[in-house]
């Protein structure tokens, strides 16, 4: 009765998501430090304000006369939001998306044939290979090195195109690492997809969690892949992180490049988008609202997350003969390598001792010995459950823990 692609994505299980339900069900409450929904951590837009908006915005939607790209007071919301960090994105080349993921699903469409190839990091947030997997495209990954501070591996990257490559995959601030590419870095990502004629794909949902250096208090600007001059770049993000407000199923895709080949782009995704129709009427009616009032709203999320890397970073000092890490630039996630220990193993034991959820870096495709966790959490949480985090990620008396990771 059911197709290939049902068959490979049935419900997920596995050993550590057993043994969380079971620590559950034994009547202990696990802490999730992986989720990273920022509404679990404490960041809501505040209540009175998006009431306010609302329902100015379902006043303007009550008729509905919907365009397949967006509205256009939204589209202009979001260009405006662009240039005032300096970068030209113009409303007519802006496509609204029911989300960021969905936005993937319409590019991999726009972009490839069954079995053609996107390039995508390793190691990388699981969610695309699902989207691959139905859409029809193979992602082939391309290395980014730890020991370079998760920097991308260009000539990797370069080696690893083929006749069937279409586009690369970008996700700066990276999920899980928290790299964030240099210029340098997309300079070099931009000759390459103009060598081979490929689309950028430029992930920034964690645009407004950027991180300042060791010694410094802010962090630099983003640079953005949108006018590096490669032939056709699509720039993806949306509300869920950057206002907390996942909910609202509103993101959207941004293209610059060759403006031949933006026109074409736009033309084919005109018809993409028309077949589902983009996002509730009254959350795009909604949203220049949301980027006028919310501005001070994304700023004071952005600090604190800030003060949680703050916490965590000091956090991390009192451990480091358990564990080191690369410094993450931006994002809500840390990866930490253990040495020679076994992370699923540890995982398990950090959960059933600690009832604390935190993942084994097989999760994301990273080499074996990491766990990754989301530093953006209420302060209390931090302080509870980050030295039990540490004290259980301890080796054990009997020598390093081995296991193979159940796929
Ligand atoms: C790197 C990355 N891209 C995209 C998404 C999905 O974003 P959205 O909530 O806008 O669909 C996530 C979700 O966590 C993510 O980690």
């Amino acid at each position: 009765m059911f197709s290939t692609i049902a068959r490979r994505i049935r419900g997920e299980s596995n050993a550590l998501y057993r043994a969380r339900d079971e620590v559950r069900a034994s009547g202990r409450p696990v802490v999730d430090l992986v989720s990273g929904n920022l509404n679990d951590c404490g960041y809501v837009f505040p209540q009175n304000l998006l009431e306010e908006i609302l329902v100015e915005a379902s006043r303007r939607s009550a008729v509905y006369r919907p365009d397949s790209f967006g509205q256009a007071t939204a589209r202009e919301a979001v260009s405006e939001f662009y240039l005032k960090s300096g970068c030209t994105l113009a409303p007519d080349s802006i496509l609204v998306t029911p989300g960021t993921s969905l936005a993937y699903w319409y590019c991999f469409k726009l972009l490839a044939d069954e079995g053609d190839e996107i390039l995508c990091p390793r190691p990388s947030y699981p969610l695309f290979d699902y989207i691959a997997l139905m859409g029809g495209v193979n992602l082939v990954p391309y290395r980014m090195r730890e020991e370079e501070g998760w920097g991308i591996d260009l000539e990797h990257l370069e080696a690893s195109i083929s006749t069937r490559t279409r586009a690369v995959v970008l996700i700066s601030p990276h999920n899980p690492t928290g790299h964030v590419a240099s210029a340098g870095e997309i300079e070099g990502l931009a000759e390459i997809a103009r060598r081979h004629d490929l689309a950028i794909i430029s992930d920034e949902v964690f645009s407004e969690a950027l991180l300042p250096g060791k010694r410094t208090l802010r962090p630099e600007p983003l640079p953005r892949p949108a006018s590096s001059g490669a032939p056709l770049v699509i720039t993806l993000n949306g509300f869920s992180k950057m206002f907390a407000l996942p909910g609202m199923k509103f993101g959207w895709m941004a293209l610059s490049g060759d403006p031949e080949k933006v026109r074409r782009a736009l033309g084919s995704l005109e018809l993409i988008s028309d077949t589902f129709l983009p996002v509730n009427e009254t959350v795009q009616a909604a949203a220049p609202g949301i980027f006028q009032l919310g501005n001070a709203v994304r700023f004071e999320f952005g600090m604190r997350i800030r003060d949680c890397w703050r916490r965590t970073e000091a956090l991390l000092a009192t451990c480091s003969d358990r564990c080191s890490y690369v410094r993450p630039q931006g994002g809500f996630y840390v990866a930490l390598s253990l040495g020679d220990q076994d992370e699923e193993r540890t995982a398990e034991r950090i959960l059933r001792e600690r009832s604390l959820l935190v993942h084994p870096g097989w999760f994301y495709d990273m080499d074996p010995h990491h766990l990754v966790f989301c530093f953006v959490q209420k302060p209390e949480v931090l302080e509870d459950c980050i030295p039990g985090l540490f004290e259980a990620a301890r080796p054990s008396a009997d020598g390093p823990e081995r296991s193979e990771p159940e796929p």
